[in-house]
């Protein structure tokens, strides 16, 4: 099949990628040159498990090609995916300017029927405003030519997006057209082999399906860090109740890790444009509201911890940070809880030296080198005349370091965990200072409060 995606970030590249490496013919467009000239050369702009020697082996093979020419991409794939961003507005609303304008250059160019499929995360009733956008730039054209417009939402987690593509738990197709139904079940079949995980239904239930999803997700969690607030204040352990009540097969392990709250280009976003969406059509979210003010309250609960501890008084403070990501495997620090830390920090006149294992050129890019925030090469560096380290992203390296160094190298031996990856009886016997999420403090010089 020939197929055509806008748009070559995140989720276009993996995308096209993954379509050509089932033996599609696939061309990748973006209006950027600059990047489209690197994607050429084989470079990909962005840190995902997997996806570069995908894209330079299909590329090899002729299968993966790019272009910054719209016109060619409109003439090239019977299948049309839009997998342009589609950044939150001022009130957190899905801004879909891109979307549209990727409509109106399909509208403007095509010459024989489309399928425009919409992978972008965009909110309900769009692949109606899709619709009307191409047809209004046929109609400026003089022309009439059939075309389909189709929901596709993608559920992609960074650093696991190939596997998540290849072999995907469900793949969800809004579509009215049973023609068109049957021509995308075709495309999906090589990812929909040991069972069916093939899900039709009318577009906007399609729409909503991947807020839904997110949403749900984000909730879990904020839900965990709710109770996490409690478990400190009562003096409960949340590892030993979220293993209580993850064991409920109703409730699942997985998305009940309480920490320092959730972030990314996803559930922050996604969950705010829901949130605007119910209130577009009159209905007040309390739910999603809460879900993101606990959020928004949690990324800064660390920083309350080390208030507390230093009693107060983080003026002159230097803090070791481990973890920049939001999350481990990624470089992506959209919406990171690291920001929130570190600029509470500074707002309270502390300093930071901060190491990530892949994100400190994206770090650099956002905040460059600055006297209050030094980005270091390795996590022992860090930890150089710092006063207490704070671990913010639960890669893997960090799980086991040498504890001993740790207590060298600090002004005293006291860690701020946010993703609970330690042993509060380890700690202490080691003599360490150990805060956690949801469970109570260990150590020497405790603050009162919690
Ligand atoms: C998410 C969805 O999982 C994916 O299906 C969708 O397509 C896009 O959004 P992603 O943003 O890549 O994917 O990250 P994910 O692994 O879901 O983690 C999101 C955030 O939640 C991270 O900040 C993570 O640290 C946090 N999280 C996750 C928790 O705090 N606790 C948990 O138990 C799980």
């Amino acid at each position: 099949m020939k197929i055509t995606i806008f748009g070559s970030g995140y989720v276009g590249l993996v995308t096209g990628a993954c379509f050509a490496e089932v033996g599609n013919d696939v061309l990748c467009v973006d209006i950027d040159e600059e990047k489209i000239s690197r994607l050429k050369q084989g470079e990909i702009p962005i840190y995902e498990p997997g996806l570069e020697d995908m894209a330079v082996d299909n590329a090899r093979e002729g299968r993966l090609r790019f272009t910054s020419d719209p016109a060619e991409g409109v003439a090239f794939g019977l299948f049309q995916f839009i997998a342009v961003g589609t950044p939150p507005d001022e009130d957190g609303s899905a801004d879909l300017r891109h979307v549209l304008s990727v409509a109106k250059t399909i509208g403007s160019n095509m010459e024989d029927y489309r399928i425009i499929v919409d992978k972008s995360t965009v909110p309900v009733g769009t692949a109606d405003l899709v619709s009307e956008q191409v047809k209004s730039a046929m109609e400026e054209r003089g022309v009439s030519i059939d075309y389909d417009v189709v929901s596709n939402p993608e559920f992609l987690k960074e650093g696991d997006a190939i596997s998540d593509f290849m072999k995907p738990e469900r793949i969800i197709v809004g579509v009215d057209n049973p023609r068109t139904k049957e021509l995308l079940r075709n495309l999906y079949a090589p990812f929909n082999r040991s069972h069916e995980r093939f899900i039709a239904m009318d577009v906007r239930s399609a729409e909503l399906t991947k807020y839904a999803a997110n949403a749900m997700l984000a909730t879990k969690i904020s839900f965990m860090n709710e109770i996490a607030n409690i478990a400190e204040r009562v003096g409960a352990d949340v590892e030993a109740v979220r293993h209580g009540i993850g064991s409920d097969s109703r409730i699942g392990f997985s998305f009940i890790y309480p920490g320092v709250g959730y972030g990314g280009s996803c559930f922050p976003k996604d969950v705010q444009a829901l949130e605007k969406t119910a209130v577009k059509y009159g209905y007040d979210a309390r739910i999603l509201q809460a879900v993101e003010a606990v959020n928004h309250d949690q990324k800064v609960s660390l920083v309350d911890k080390m208030k507390g501890h230093f009693g107060n008084e983080l003026k002159g403070k230097t803090i070791a940070l481990w973890g920049l990501a939001f999350k481990p495997n990624t470089d992506d620090m959209r919406e990171a809880p690291s920001r929130r830390v570190i600029e509470e920090l500074w707002a309270a006149g502390a300093s930071v030296r901060a190491y990530d294992p892949v994100a400190m050129d994206e770090a650099r890019r956002i905040y460059g080198e600055r006297a209050d925030l030094k980005l270091v090469e390795t996590s022992e560096d860090a930890l150089k005349g710092a006063d207490a380290l704070a671990v913010v992203t639960e890669w893997r390296v960090f799980r086991s370091p040498d504890f001993e160094v740790i207590k060298q190298e600090l002004s005293s031996p006291v860690i701020f965990d946010g993703r609970n990856i330690y042993n509060p009886d380890l700690m202490e016997q080691l003599g360490i200072t150990y805060y956690s999420i949801g469970r109570i403090p260990r150590g020497e010089g405790l603050s009162q409060q919690p």
